[in-house]
């Protein structure tokens, strides 16, 4: 018999992989993904603990759904991920509606785990940690048809101790998985129809550095000879660990996307001390012009975290400045919270919550001048797309739009989104497709996404219908 799976993936992009192995994994027991949590026979929240207020959301969702439960007894209801992981049976404690808790390294036991919930009615907390990576079988069934982009997962955990930070107490030490089982869960992914993967760990320039496997360039120019992938990229990478290797790899690798996640976290030298990073401003800005020197069209992005305890308003000018002299593509800024067992929920010199607002703003506004600056640029430039699907605002084929109104929309190397029509009849009548890598000429910038109009008659045909196989 189907059953109905509903996944609600809070957090980071190691999440949304997480999710896509659980769902991989529930399959084996009949249950397939609906986008309708009233129909759900099994509900799965994978949850976030980086910041506060990512684990609010997860209280707040599990309280909507005790009338659900209410209404439909047989309903299963399961946390996952971080919040599972560090509050364990507590969660179960506090919210009486949930059958099951399951720790970041028991995805691969959870088909087991819902067996007997199935059957026994009981209700299970499995957070057991292993320093182990297990490799999942279910890894190899690649994605369902029609997805161009996926994440694949090449390390877990972290062994940095950032003060601010909860990876290391929720997600255990850093352990990098084989290359080869990585090489081979991409090949399945590209024969499912995947054309760009993203591999995803906390740090990924230390991978393999502990045991003793290939360094992470080399990790890349091995996947980057898989037939059939069009693009790579990574995230997140420590400067203090991103190797001169690796800058050049931006130069070497045809497929690796032109853009770097770099967080820098502060401008403030002693701020950074603080937060136990292990770089100075001056070490940053020097591996960002030399990223610059080595690939000029490379998009640099980055994380903020503004109102670390004894942050003074000079150290917050210091970041200002920072982001002033960096220019970056994008930014993601954060109002710093404590969080359970990371070292500096034990500082002194907290900042108001008032004062942390302020100075979030102040980042956001400071960014969208160089977001809307860097964007415009490329105004009138031509841009190779890879189509990813239809644009969000258009996503409903249920409703007929005139044929010249479909939005596509992909990404530029540089990790931008491009929106564009099929205005013109003879590429329409080519009928782009998800994985196909199209020319666009960006008509008009807006402060997150481009917008423009395909210009190759004829699409570079990567693009996969149905079951054809990858042509080059
Ligand atoms: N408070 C605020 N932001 C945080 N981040 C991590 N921990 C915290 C915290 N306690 C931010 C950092 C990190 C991003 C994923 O989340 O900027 O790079
Ligand atoms: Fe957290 Fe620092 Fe590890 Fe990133 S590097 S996961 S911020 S401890």
């Amino acid at each position: 018999m189907k059953k109905n799976l509903y996944i609600n993936t809070i957090g980071c992009q190691m999440n949304v992989y997480d999710s896509e192995q659980i769902a991989k994994g529930l399959k084996t027991l009949q249950y397939k993904m609906t986008s309708s949590i009233e129909k759900a026979d099994l509900i799965i929240v994978n949850t976030c603990a980086i910041r506060e207020k990512a684990e609010q959301k997860v209280y707040s969702f599990l309280g909507r759904l005790a009338g659900l439960k209410r209404k439909k007894p047989a309903l299963m209801i399961g946390v996952g991920g971080c919040v599972a992981q560090q509050e364990g049976k507590k969660i179960l404690e506090r919210v009486p509606h949930l059958d099951l808790v399951f720790g970041t390294n028991a995805i691969g036991r959870l088909p087991d785990i819902v067996k007997v919930i199935e059957s026994k009615r009981c209700r299970i907390v499995d957070v057991e940690m292993s320093e182990q990576i297990e490799e999942l079988n279910f890894v190899k069934q690649g994605h369902d048809r029609g997805k161009t982009t996926a994440f694949v997962t090449i390390m877990q955990g972290c062994d940095n101790y950032c003060t601010y930070c909860v990876v290391p107490y929720v997600r255990g030490r850093e352990t990098s998985r084989d290359p080869e089982n990585i090489v081979q869960e991409i090949r399945c992914l590209v024969e499912s129809g995947v054309r760009e993967v993203t591999l995803l760990g906390q740090n990924v320039n230390s991978y393999g550095k502990k045991e003793g496997l290939c360094t992470f360039p080399e990790l890349l120019r091995r996947v980057s000879d898989t037939d059939g992938l069009l693009r790579i990229r990574f995230t997140t990478s420590h400067p203090k660990d991103l190797s001169e290797n690796l800058i050049f790899a931006f130069q070497g690798l045809e497929k690796l996307c032109n853009h770097i996640h770099l967080p820098i976290q502060s401008g403030s030298n002693r701020v950074l001390k603080n937060m136990n990073r292990k770089y100075a401003r001056e070490i940053y800005l020097e591996k960002v012009d030399k990223l610059r020197q080595t690939c000029p069209e490379i998009s640099i992005t980055s994380d903020i975290i503004v109102g670390f305890p004894g942050e003074t308003k000079t150290d917050f000018e210091e970041t200002l400045d920072l982001i002033q002299t960096v220019e970056f593509d994008g930014l993601f800024a954060f109002k710093y919270s404590d969080r359970p067992n990371a070292a500096a929920a034990r500082f002194l010199n907290k900042i108001s919550e008032q004062e942390k607002k302020e100075r979030l703003q102040q980042v956001l506004d400071l960014q969208d001048r160089y977001t809307t600056k860097k964007n415009k640029a490329l105004e009138g430039s031509i841009q190779s797309i890879l189509v990813e699907g239809l644009s969000r605002k258009q996503n409903r084929m249920d409703k007929p739009s005139r044929h010249s109104d479909i939005q596509w929309t992909g990404r530029t190397s540089t990790n931008k989104i491009v929106n564009f029509n099929r205005i013109n009849e003879d590429i329409a009548r080519n009928d782009i497709v998800p994985g196909q890598i199209v020319n666009v000429r960006i008509l008009k910038a807006f402060s997150h996404s481009l917008w423009g109009e395909p210009v190759s008659a004829k699409p570079i045909s990567f693009g996969l219908r149905g079951d054809e196989s990858y042509v080059a």
